[in-house]
């Protein structure tokens, strides 16, 4: 862009900021909105819900060998565990013992204190649990729960800042895992998208040497974690360029690095399913907005000196009407399906797809979409903000959206044949 129009532009992009007052209205006055995803299926909406009462944001999911759980890191810093006989949730493992203070759902502040588990994953050899937590580490916690013990907590003489996620080679006994930022914590997220922070980090720690190699450096937020199914690649999100970074483990291209796939929005964590593709779970979809910030750094730096509150900036970033969207990738990277709940009725932010047996469960971030607020035009969803859920694609009932009713096998069957019956078109998204 000439720097004129880049002038104009950014200044433009400030007033609106500083204007704002209700921002998505803006992004339909001037025609700024997110545009849709051509061939997406508006779906997820008919998710049923499991509440996690009494916590919020469950990140990650993941279950044990066995096939028990899901598990879930929640804002307070617990591991829960989805206990299906008695459709409740227990507490399986925490990653302090300094626990006195974290009583509170959501309180930020403490995160340092109480830990905040993002990235969950079982090593499947042995049942333990290895936990990403953003201001612990990397930690691990037996079959039983309990307090997980330390692995990796500190990185080039550095202690990690903001460890995200992770995947396991049970065959070379690896973990990769990835750092978002050396500079900003979680709770810094948006200065690390708005500074146009580039710290981030993909990291290997070798289970019997206790060695951590630094894969890739240099990568702005680091997010999800995924092996390929052969094992012959590990997957990178990086959050703030709306790309999928793929390096070769093995093969001719070992060492290699390529962008492995663009998304038309911010990657979040990324699950590989049994056929070997990979869900990605998108925080927001990106339009021209977030995009012109994002790729004009000095934009997001003014934005951040402005008196701005935490959900003026996220909806300006994120711009247009919350709503999740999924991404289903093949092995090649080619977009294969994208889900959504278009107008945000039952979910909005989802970090995390995982599908197991027919069924796609997803974690589900409430504070964000509390924060935004999101304007009168988003009154119908207030419905459902009674509830901390963490949701699960299954019922194609919606009236029962907010409760989780009903036996396994009625959900079972409905997605499967929901699944099968809509006949999810192939579709190759344009490279941005
Ligand atoms: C892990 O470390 C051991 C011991 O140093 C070494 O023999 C092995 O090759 C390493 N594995 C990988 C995948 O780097
Ligand atoms: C849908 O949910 C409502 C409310 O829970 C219930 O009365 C109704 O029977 C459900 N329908 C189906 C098809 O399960």
């Amino acid at each position: 862009m000439n720097p004129k129009l880049r002038l104009i532009a950014g200044v433009l992009a400030v007033v609106a900021a500083a204007l704002a007052v209700n921002p998505p209205d803006y992004w339909k006055l001037f025609g700024l909105g997110v545009a849709p995803i051509p061939g997406s299926i508006d779906l997820l909406h008919t998710a049923q819900v499991i509440p996690v009462p009494g916590a919020l944001g469950p990140e990650s999911l993941a279950f044990d060998p066995t096939g028990d759980g899901p598990y879930t890191g929640v804002a307070d810093g617990r591991v829960l565990k989805w206990d299906r006989n008695n459709r409740r949730w227990t507490d399986f493992a925490v990653t302090t013992s300094q626990r006195e203070e974290c009583v509170r759902p959501f309180a930020p502040e403490m995160e340092h204190v109480c830990g905040r588990p993002l990235g969950l994953k079982f090593d499947k050899k042995n049942g333990d649990l290895y936990i990403a937590d953003a201001y612990l580490g990397l930690q691990v916690v037996g079959p039983a729960g309990g307090l997980a013990s330390q692995v990796v907590r500190e990185v080039e003489g550095q202690p990690l800042r903001f460890t995200n996620d992770l995947d396991i080679d049970e065959h070379k006994d690896v973990i990769y895992f990835s750092d978002s930022s050396t500079i900003f914590q979680r709770r810094q997220f948006m200065s690390s998208v708005l500074n146009g922070d580039r710290t981030g980090r993909l990291l290997k720690y070798n289970k019997s040497s206790k060695e951590v190699t630094v894969l890739l450096r240099g990568l702005a937020f680091a997010n999800g974690v995924a092996l390929s199914k052969d094992r012959s690649f590990v997957l990178v999100a990086e959050t703030t360029t709306c790309r999928i970074l793929r390096i070769w483990l093995d093969g001719p291209n070992a060492g290699n690095t390529d962008v492995f796939a663009e998304l038309p929005g911010f990657p979040d964590n990324v699950r590989r399913n049994s056929n070997g593709e990979f869900w990605v779970a998108l925080h927001a979809k990106s339009g021209f907005v977030s995009k012109f910030i994002t790729s004009n750094t000095w934009v997001g730096k003014s934005m951040l000196k402005l008196p701005l509150g935490f959900k003026r900036l996220h909806s300006l970033l994120v711009g247009g009407k919350a709503h999740a969207t999924a991404v289903k990738l093949s092995e090649n990277g080619e977009v294969l399906q994208v889900l959504e709940d278009c107008e945000g009725k039952t979910m909005k932010f989802i970090s995390e797809l995982e599908e197991k047996d027919g069924e796609l469960w997803m974690g589900f971030h409430k504070h964000e979409a509390k924060a935004d607020v999101l304007g009168s035009n988003h009154r119908r969803c207030g419905v459902f903000s009674l509830d901390f859920p963490q949701r699960r694609l299954g019922s194609s009932n919606s009236s029962n959206a907010a409760s989780a009713v009903g036996p396994e096998s009625f959900v079972f069957d409905a997605l499967r044949s929901l699944y099968w019956s809509i006949g999810w078109p192939y579709r190759q998204m344009g490279s941005a």
